[in-house]
């Protein structure tokens, strides 16, 4: 399992670069106040956070972690990627916001880091990276203090399912939806900020079910309080992709649904897929998690 790890982080060290220069992130104007604020179905969840301590696990360079602290709250962002904690300790800085950032595979992190948080947090292309959400799950448990708030939005795991790589007019089923626990291992060239970028890189995903993911957390300790799926995606999939699923979309539209709005499916410069958000309240006794379990699965 190792050998996936390392090679998800190399691939992340080197993409943190590129989506840090791109305008898919737009730093600079973020660095400038000019930048957009959470995705507001993200920003609604934990309720307000001002005064609240927020735990953001696999925060890459750390722009939602410093929008949670312009709301008030007192922000630790972990990831394992080095130059994305360097990147996200130097963007903090440079904006002046209060932010802690640890290096941390978020296996590791009951090794790593102390504490427990009013609210944790974490988003948007996350769960695919993680071989295990049963260890995933009682890390976020232990970090909960209790009565805490755990907010996940992710895309949908069904959108994982399909290839948007092929010139058909249409979404076509690559993987099945119960698939085991082997990862998938792709070859990419470019970046999903920068798809032509010269590298090559390869990854390392894991497909997880619904079920997967919400019985991890029931079995952690956590309460579920509401559970919602969406028929949009709030980031642009790369070029390539998205236009195809927009074309699929559409074609379904004039072929399938006739009366669902294309809006409601997917609309042009905004990709609108389905994602989806949990929001799980930890009960005032969890399993906490055990030393052997902290670490990497073996
Ligand atoms: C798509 S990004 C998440 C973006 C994030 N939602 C944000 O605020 O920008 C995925 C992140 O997960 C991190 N990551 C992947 N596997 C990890 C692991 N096992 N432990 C910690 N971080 C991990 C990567 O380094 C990367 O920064």
């Amino acid at each position: 399992m190792d050998e996936y790890r390392e090679a998800n982080r190399a691939l992340w060290d080197a993409w943190t670069p590129l989506n840090f220069a791109s305008k898919f992130y737009d730093v600079e104007a973020f660095a400038a106040g000019r930048g957009g604020d959470l995705d507001p179905i993200a920003r609604a969840g934990p309720g307000d956070v001002r005064g609240k301590s927020l735990l953001h696990l696999q925060c890459h360079f750390g722009m939602d972690t410093i929008r949670w602290a312009k709301h008030g709250a007192a922000v630790t962002g972990v990831d394992f990627s080095e130059e994305g904690i360097a990147a996200a300790r130097a963007l903090a800085a440079r904006m002046g916001v209060p932010a802690t950032f640890v290096h941390s595979d978020v296996y590791d992190l009951p090794a790593k880091l102390e504490g427990r948080f009013d609210v944790v947090f974490t988003s948007h292309g996350v769960l695919n990276w993680l071989p295990d959400l049963e260890r995933w799950a009682r890390v976020v448990a232990r970090f909960l203090a209790p009565g805490g708030i755990f907010y996940i939005v992710e895309a949908h795991p069904m959108m994982n399912l399909f290839n948007d790589r092929l010139t058909e007019p249409d979404l076509q089923l690559l993987y099945p939806y119960f698939r085991g626990p082997e990862p998938i291992r792709e070859e990419h060239r470019g970046c999903y900020s920068a798809p032509d970028a010269p590298i090559t890189s390869v990854e390392h995903v894991w497909l997880h079910k619904m079920s997967d993911i919400i019985g991890s957390l029931a079995r952690a300790g956590l309460r579920i309080e509401s559970f919602d799926e969406y028929p949009f995606l709030s980031w642009a999939l790369d070029g390539e992709g998205r236009r195809r699923l927009v074309a699929a979309a559409r074609a379904r539209k004039a072929t399938v649904r006739p009366r669902q709005p294309a809006a409601d499916v997917l609309a042009e410069g905004h990709s609108r897929l389905p994602h989806v958000l949990i929001r799980e309240r930890k009960a005032a006794i969890a399993r906490p998690i055990t030393a052997g379990e902290s670490s990497w699965m073996k």
